[in-house]
C-alpha cells in the first residue's frame, strides 16, 4: 500500500483508451468479458471509446464505469461537416473526453490553442476533460521536457478557473513511450509529475495542483502496473494497447487496487 496516496485520500483511477478500435459488436463482446472480471474491484474505471460505441457502452456497462470520447469539436453546433459536438457526446452517454492526445496533435495537427478551445467547451457542456500532455523523443533528449509541458499546460488551460479545475484531469504521456512497449521509468515519471504539479501551482494554487489527478500513460501493462502505480505523484493510468484485451485491462485494474 502506498502510504502517501492513502494519506492524501486520493482514489487511483484506471482509464482505457481504445483509440480507433472496436465496432459496436466488438464492444459488446468486450463488455461481456470484462464485467465479471471487474465486478469485485473498487478501483474506478473509465473507458474512452470511439463515438459509435458510446451509446452501447453506456447502456451495457454498469453505471459505476464512466464512458468517454476521444475528441470533440470546439463549437457547440454548426456547419462543420464530419465533426462531433460535446453536447452530442453528452447525450450519447459520455461523461468525459480525452483532449490533446499526441496522436491528434501529430496526425490531425491540433495545436495547444485549439485544444484550449475544446477544453473550455467541454467544461461548459459539461464533460470532464482529460488533457493529455507529453514531450517527444527529441525534446526529452535535449532536456526540454519541463519547458514543453509548461507551454502545453499554460496554453491548453488558458482561461480555465480554479473551480473548473476540479472537473479536469491531466495525463502525462511521453510520446516516445506510447505504443512502443517502453514505459517511462518510475524515476522519470515521479520527476515529471512533480514538475507538472509545480507548473499547476504556479498557474493556480497549491490546493489545485495537489487535487488535480495526474495520470501516467505510455505502454502501461500488467508487468509495469505495480511499480508505476506506487510511484509518487501518479494518480492513475491511461492505458492504450493493454486496454484492448479485457483480460489484460482487468489485470491492470486489479493490480492497481493495491494503491487505493
Ligand atoms: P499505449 O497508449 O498504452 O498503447 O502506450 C497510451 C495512450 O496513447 O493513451
Amino acid at each position: 500500500m502506498d502510504k502517501v496516496k492513502k494519506e492524501q485520500g486520493k482514489r487511483f483511477l484506471v482509464v482505457a483508451n481504445w483509440k480507433m478500435n472496436k465496432t459496436i459488436r466488438e464492444a459488446e463482446k468486450y463488455i461481456e468479458e470484462l464485467k465479471p472480471l471487474i465486478a469485485d474491484l473498487k478501483v474506478p474505471i473509465w473507458i474512452a471509446v470511439p463515438y459509435t460505441a458510446i451509446h452501447t457502452c453506456r447502456e451495457k456497462f454498469p453505471a459505476t464505469i464512466a464512458i468517454g470520447a476521444q475528441n470533440m469539436n470546439d463549437a457547440s453546433s454548426g456547419a462543420f461537416t464530419g465533426e462531433v459536438a460535446g453536447v452530442m457526446l453528452k447525450e450519447a452517454g459520455a461523461d468525459f473526453v480525452l483532449l490533446g492526445h499526441s496522436e491528434r496533435r501529430q496526425y490531425f495537427h491540433e495545436t495547444d490553442e485549439f485544444i484550449n478551445k475544446k477544453i473550455l467547451r467541454a467544461l461548459e457542456v459539461p464533460l470532464k476533460p482529460l488533457l493529455c500532455v507529453g514531450e517527444g523523443f527529441e525534446e526529452r533528449e535535449t532536456k526540454r521536457t519541463k519547458e514543453v509541458l509548461e507551454t502545453q499546460l499554460k496554453t491548453c488551460l488558458k482561461g480555465v478557473t480554479k473551480e473548473q479545475m476540479e472537473n479536469l484531469l491531466i495525463a502525462y504521456e511521453p510520446i516516445w513511450a506510447i505504443g512502443t512497449g517502453k514505459a517511462a521509468t518510475p524515476e522519470r515519471v515521479k520527476e515529471t509529475h512533480a514538475d507538472i504539479r509545480t507548473i499547476l501551482e504556479d498557474m493556480f494554487d497549491q490546493t489545485t495542483a495537489f487535487r488535480t489527478p495526474i495520470l501516467y500513460g505510455g505502454s502501461v501493462s500488467a508487468s509495469t502496473t505495480e511499480e508505476l502505480a506506487s510511484t509518487e505523484g501518479v494518480d492513475g493510468f491511461l492505458v492504450g494497447t493493454a486496454s484492448l484485451d479485457p483480460q489484460s485491462f482487468a489485470k491492470i485494474a486489479a493490480l492497481s487496487e493495491n494503491v487505493l
